[in-house]
């Protein structure tokens, strides 16, 4: 019966990976898709050029690094950190994160960038344009309505400078690249179903996509035995490397020097000085964020999880229970599997 159990468990972990390779193909965005976000981004970029003229536009979070979904499934919800500390902008598709880079020494400040840009856009464009100038970090936020070849509309947000954005972005892509099939496989099935189940609102008090990114990177590397992934952040550089080339803001964006977690493995909260000790049964501030802890690969001192609440916690996990039970139950087929989890 051991034996019998044990090929039955092999079927179905076959066919479930079949399944879910099936289920994330449809999902992938479409040419005409990327096509139209890349001619919204050129044309945003052509008009930021006549404020700034020294600028570039570049696209980052999942339209850059091979992580995003088509634009013809749920609504998404917004959860860039652009918009940590200021009020979430609400029903906005996370469509297209957009960072501009200013190449000249004397450059508007951001707050005068966006104010700038803000008023240029909403006589030139039919965009709905709203500008964030004294946010923490001042952003653009636009959304465009539904049109043929983008059925939910468009939203983007336009930041400035948020160069380390780009290169976690960059760092991401790599780990996407080095095996396509099953690691993009499982990251999107992971944000299909954290939107599905609604544990993908950082608002809310659950976890970021770029979150649950690093949870399954830090499995692949860290968890699985042996690793599915190597770890990018401790491979030797191929040439001699200067300081220049390796920090960006103070921050190590050498991929063999870093501290992550994704590179480290498991550290100990106390290390980093994340505790989360109740007292006097209530949570101060800085103890609500470290409930979850998950170290930002490059800005090893910024916890990506700090969005997490108590409560927020104890859905995440019960989702993780849940779906540990669905698939613990090996239903007779594994579409039905699948069905269950995303339900
Ligand atoms: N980001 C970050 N720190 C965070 C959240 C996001 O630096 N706490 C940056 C990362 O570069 C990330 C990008 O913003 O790749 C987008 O984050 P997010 O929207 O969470 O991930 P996406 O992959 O874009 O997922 P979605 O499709 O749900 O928008
Ligand atoms: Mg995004």
């Amino acid at each position: 019966p051991m034996q019998r159990r044990q090929a039955s468990k092999q079927r179905f972990v076959a066919e479930l990976s079949q399944c879910l390779f099936d289920f994330v193909i449809q999902l992938l965005p479409t040419q005409e898709e990327m096509a139209v976000k890349e001619d919204v981004r050129k044309l945003l970029e052509r008009l930021i050029r006549t404020i700034e003229p020294d600028s570039r536009l570049l696209s980052f979070g999942s339209t850059a690094n091979g992580f995003s979904l088509r634009n013809s499934g749920e609504r998404q919800c917004f959860c860039g950190r652009s918009e940590i500390g200021s009020k979430p902008f609400r029903g906005a598709l996370a469509d297209m994160d957009l960072c501009c880079l200013i190449d000249s020494e004397e450059r508007l400040s951001a707050t005068d960038l966006v104010t700038m840009l803000g008023d240029l856009l909403e006589r030139e464009t039919k965009f709905h344009v709203k500008p964030l100038p004294h946010a923490r970090i001042p952003i653009v936020k636009l959304s465009l309505d539904p049109s043929p070849g983008l059925p939910l509309g468009i939203a983007c947000d336009i930041g400035f400078e948020n160069r380390l954005a780009l290169e976690n972005t960059r760092l991401l892509m790599c780990y996407a690249m080095i095996d396509p099939t099953r690691v993009r496989t499982m990251v999107l099935f992971l944000k299909v179903w954290s939107k599905r189940r609604k544990i993908n609102s950082p608002y809310k008090g659950t976890l970021s996509s770029y979150g649950y990114v690093l949870l399954v990177i830090y499995f692949l590397v860290h968890v699985k035995n042996p690793p599915v992934l190597p770890n990018l952040q401790q491979m030797p550089p191929l040439r001699p490397i200067s300081k220049e080339d390796t920090h960006l803001n103070g921050h190590n964006i050498c991929y063999n020097t870093g501290v992550a977690s994704i590179r480290a493995g498991l550290i100990k909260k106390e290390v980093k000085g994340w505790q989360n000790e109740q007292s006097n049964g209530r949570y101060n501030d800085s103890r609500e964020r470290n409930r979850l802890c998950i170290e930002d690969p490059f800005e090893a001192d910024y916890n990506v999880a700090r969005c997490v609440t108590k409560d927020g916690l104890y859905t995440i996990r019960g989702e993780f229970m849940r779906a540990a039970r669905i698939l613990a139950s090996r239903p007779e087929r594994a579409i039905v599997a699948l069905a269950e989890l995303c339900e």
